[in-house]
């Protein structure tokens, strides 16, 4: 499929998990893809590039601490003088901290929401400011969590910066429909990644995250990218402003036991 040609994407923290699988799905449906990790270029990235390549699109890496507003502002800028353009922008770059709340250090608390919130309102503000410049509409996609809407507790910081993702994608839909630029949130749930390496090597954690899951299985990080390329494509012209789940069913799951 060639949904995304003569399109280039930026998906941020794609290096591995579910940023590698929405930067393998853009191509794969023909986008020219900026990967970017805040660590130096890695075996990771060069193997997503040659993934890429061979699909006959063209790929380049981008080392930005998004987390940072300097950073991530001229990682925008760079990605956009690689190819010349950049039309979808995906927030991808996460992390948590598992903490008692009342254990939370500034720096924790600093760490996770830069990287979360603070450097996804800026890439946003740089990416808006080049597309007003050349008169381009965009896409915005930001990956937030189940938990911009149901509670985790330990991770409060997590949650905070997700719930501010949830109104941040709220608040730019109506700012920016003026100038065609889309903003939405892919919400997942529990996703088989680095992230959650220890919750898949710990079975008595892993029975009790299944029975929230009606679908009683992880999800894979190639079922975030197929939601990410239906709200990047054409197809969704008409959808801005929302979160959509990609869960198994978790957040609206009830059962008696
Ligand atoms: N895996 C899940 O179950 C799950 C569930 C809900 C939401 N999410 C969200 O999905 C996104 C991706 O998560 P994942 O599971 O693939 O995690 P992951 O840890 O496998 O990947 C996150 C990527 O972001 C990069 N990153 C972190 N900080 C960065 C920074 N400051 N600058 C640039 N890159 C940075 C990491 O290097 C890594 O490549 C995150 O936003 C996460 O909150 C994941």
């Amino acid at each position: 499929m060639n949904r995304f040609e003569n399109k280039v994407a930026l998906v941020t923290g794609s290096t591995q998990g579910i940023g590698a699988a929405c930067a393998l799905r853009l191509a794969a449906d023909g986008a020219d893809i900026i990967l970017n990790g805040h660590s130096p270029k890695d075996e990771r990235s060069e193997k997503l590039i040659q993934q890429i390549e061979g699909m006959g699109r063209r790929a380049a890496f981008i080392q930005a601490d998004v987390g940072k507003v300097a950073d991530v502002t001229k990682l925008i800028n760079d990605a956009v003088s690689t190819f010349g353009q950049l039309d979808i922008l995906v927030n991808n770059a996460g992390v948590e901290k598992n903490h008692d709340f009342w254990d939370v250090t500034e720096e924790d608390y600093d760490y996770v929401m830069d990287t979360n919130l603070k450097g996804v309102f800026f890439g946003i503000q740089a990416f808006v400011k080049y597309c007003m410049s050349t008169n381009r509409g965009g896409v915005v996609i930001n990956m937030s969590s189940v938990h911009e809407e149901i509670i985790f507790p330990h991770f409060a910081a997590y949650c905070t910066s997700k719930g501010g993702l949830k109104m941040l994608t709220r608040n730019l839909a109506t700012e920016l429909a003026p100038l065609n630029i889309r903003v939405n949130n892919v919400a997942p749930g529990a996703i088989a990644t680095p992230i959650n390496k220890k919750l898949e090597e710990t079975p008595k954690l892993m029975e009790n995250v299944l029975k929230n899951i009606p679908m009683k299985r992880m999800g894979k990080p190639e079922d975030v990218a197929a939601l990410v390329a239906f709200l990047a494509s054409d197809d969704a012209t008409y959808v801005t402003g929302s979160t959509y789940f990609v869960d198994g069913g978790l957040t609206y799951h009830y059962e008696e036991q």
